[in-house]
């Protein structure tokens, strides 16, 4: 009998976890019939701000928007640079151009595939207005020294943590999540994210409570008080459902998190096992950092052709991401070439996420690194 086809991710497994609580979640909102705003938007800001800990949240309607309120409150003007990396997802920055600002590329490092801390310093100048830092697949660039430098000459520090919740860097002895480092922290809850609602969904987090009360005036057209508006904001509410579907599901977290874990260092262990680590390099954690394997990512060698056997056997991947920023057609105006960025141009050809959720069954990655096996082995 053919195996069932293998997902790169199955929420309907994780659904069935929490049925329950989730039902219970929801019809409490459905009593309330408050969805605009309701009182679990709030609950919900408030655990984020004590599980993090950070002393302020703010829920939006996506990530992408998360990204443009959080430079929204930095009144970013026309011809202000923001430096931040090509190997993201394209909201990275379109949030940046849609300003009018123009993003300042900086290479990511070979081995985690975060952007390099080095060349951000070197890439400051006085037009520098923020930085943002994208913790990719779910660990976190190292921000200790960025931050410190950056503070001192008054550039923002925006982490795009839409793939890190619950990921953390150490911070001397002291473990600190990703977003609650810089003085914005922005979240995606885009249902395929480790924290995902059933919906669209994001946040925004920050240090000061000026920029909380700034960041909640924007998501409501600039108002402060209803039908007087100070600035032209956006209309980007996290919904009130999805508030409750994500107040349940942070519950879990932790252990979801340390799920994708142990199955990160399962594959590394089969990888091995299999004598497959001259054909496919697994994720490196960074010495200090908590990986939370948002994505399972490797760097493989003929990874099309990879992609497509694995396929024809029933188990599927994902590219992210094909094209470098530096490289799309919309971005063409900023004058980049081919070779701009060599490292993240090469990832783009290498790289392949496998499937990785807090359920995936050991079977099920025995499965695929036997499949990978065949494919390296084969004539
Ligand atoms: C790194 C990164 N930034 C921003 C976003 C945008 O989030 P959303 O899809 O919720 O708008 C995503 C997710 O898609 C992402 O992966």
């Amino acid at each position: 009998m053919k195996p069932d086809y293998l997902p790169t991710l199955d929420l309907k497994r994780n659904y069935r976890r929490i049925r329950d609580e989730i039902h219970r979640a929801l019809d409490e909102v459905l009593e309330e019939q408050a969805f605009i705003l309701g009182p679990a938007v709030r609950a919900f800001e408030s655990d984020v701000e004590t599980y993090l800990p950070v002393p302020q949240a703010v829920g939006c309607a996506s990530g992408s928007d998360a990204l443009l309120l959080a430079l929204m409150s930095c009144n970013l003007k026309t011809g202000d640079e923001v430096i931040t990396t090509p190997f993201t997802f394209f909201a990275t920055v379109s949030a940046i151009t849609r300003l009018g600002a123009k993003p300042v590329f900086v290479d990511v490092d070979p081995i985690t595939y975060n952007m390099r801390t080095d060349q951000i310093l070197e890439k400051l100048t006085d037009r520098t207005r923020a930085v943002i830092a994208v913790h990719l697949f779910g660990q976190m660039v190292p921000l200790e020294r960025l931050e410190a430098e950056l503070k001192e000459r008054g550039v923002a520090l925006i982490e795009d943590a839409a793939q890190a919740f619950g990921s953390w860097r150490m911070d001397g002895a002291v473990p600190r999540k990703a977003g609650s480092w810089g003085d914005l922290g922005c979240f995606s809850f885009f249902p395929t994210k480790n924290l995902g609602g059933y919906g669209d969904g994001g946040m925004v987090t920050c240090q000061r409570e000026d920029d909380a009360g700034h960041l909640k005036s924007l998501r409501v057209h600039g108002s402060g008080k209803t039908y007087y508006h100070d600035e032209v904001g956006l209309n980007s509410r996290l919904d009130t459902l999805q508030a409750a579907v994500l107040r349940v599901k942070l519950r879990h977290l932790d252990a979801w998190n340390e799920e994708r874990r142990l199955a990160a260092d399962r594959y590394g262990l089969l990888f091995s096992e299999a004598e497959l680590l001259e054909e496919v390099r697994p994720p490196a954690v960074l010495e200090g950092n908590g990986h939370i394997f948002h994505q399972y990512v490797v760097r493989c060698r003929k990874r099309d052709a990879l992609q497509a056997f694995l396929e024809a056997e029933g188990i599927a991947s994902r590219v992210y991401y094909p094209l470098p920023l530096h490289r799309q057609r919309c971005f063409a105006f900023l004058g980049h070439e081919k070779g701009d960025f060599p490292v993240a141009e090469s990832l783009a050809d290498e790289v392949l996420a496998l499937p990785i959720f807090p359920e995936l069954a050991e079977t099920e990655q025995e499965r695929v690194v036997d499949v990978m096996r065949r494919f390296y082995r084969r004539g």
